[in-house]
């Protein structure tokens, strides 16, 4: 039988990792603090699973790391304000955002992906988007939602 802690870090980890490798995400150097800052400021729009809501809350799974493929989409994750807004520093921050990226949509992350740093996010932070965002977002959207149908034409 597992031992308790085990089964306790099974549970967290099915709820929130699902099959995401942490000991090769880039720019993560502490997964365990990103799963516990992702509950305490994130899963409550965002679901465990970063599923989303069919509502407000966009789903991150299998979508969010698609930004990092499209002009302008790399400063908008650094500026949504779920993300500039949060009460964390820009260490633990980074850390959360690079996690974010890996374990919801590992799939779509660019071979060459540099991590944001602590700098990075704090440049980016500095100017929460507003109102703008909804347009921003589905300028965006549009342009890896449109990068997908070419590359899937013969
Ligand atoms: C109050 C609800 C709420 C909270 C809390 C929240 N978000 Fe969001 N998030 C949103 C909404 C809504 C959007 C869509 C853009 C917008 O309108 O801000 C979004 C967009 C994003 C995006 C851009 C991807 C996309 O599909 O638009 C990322 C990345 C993101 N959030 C990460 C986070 C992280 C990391 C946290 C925790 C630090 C967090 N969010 C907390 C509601 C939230």
């Amino acid at each position: 039988m597992l031992p308790l802690a085990a089964a306790a870090a099974a549970v967290l980890a099915a709820g929130v990792a699902a099959g995401a490798n942490e000991s090769m995400m880039r720019g993560v150097p502490d997964p365990k603090q990103a799963r516990i800052d992702y509950m305490l400021k994130c899963q409550g729009c965002h679901r465990p699973d970063g599923g989303g809501d069919d509502r407000s809350n966009p789903p991150m799974k299998h979508v969010v790391a698609q930004f990092l493929g499209v002009p302008g989409g790399r400063e908008f994750l650094g500026r949504v304000p779920g993300v500039s807004t949060v009460d964390l520093d820009n260490v633990r921050l980074a850390n959360l955002v690079n996690w974010t990226l890996y374990t919801f949509d590992a799939a779509h992350m660019p071979s060459d992906f540099r991590p944001y740093t602590p700098e990075e996010i704090g440049q980016l932070r500095r100017h929460p988007l507003r109102l703008e965002r909804a347009d921003m977002r589905a300028r965006l959207v549009a342009g890896f939602a449109q990068e997908r149908t070419e590359t899937q034409t013969p």
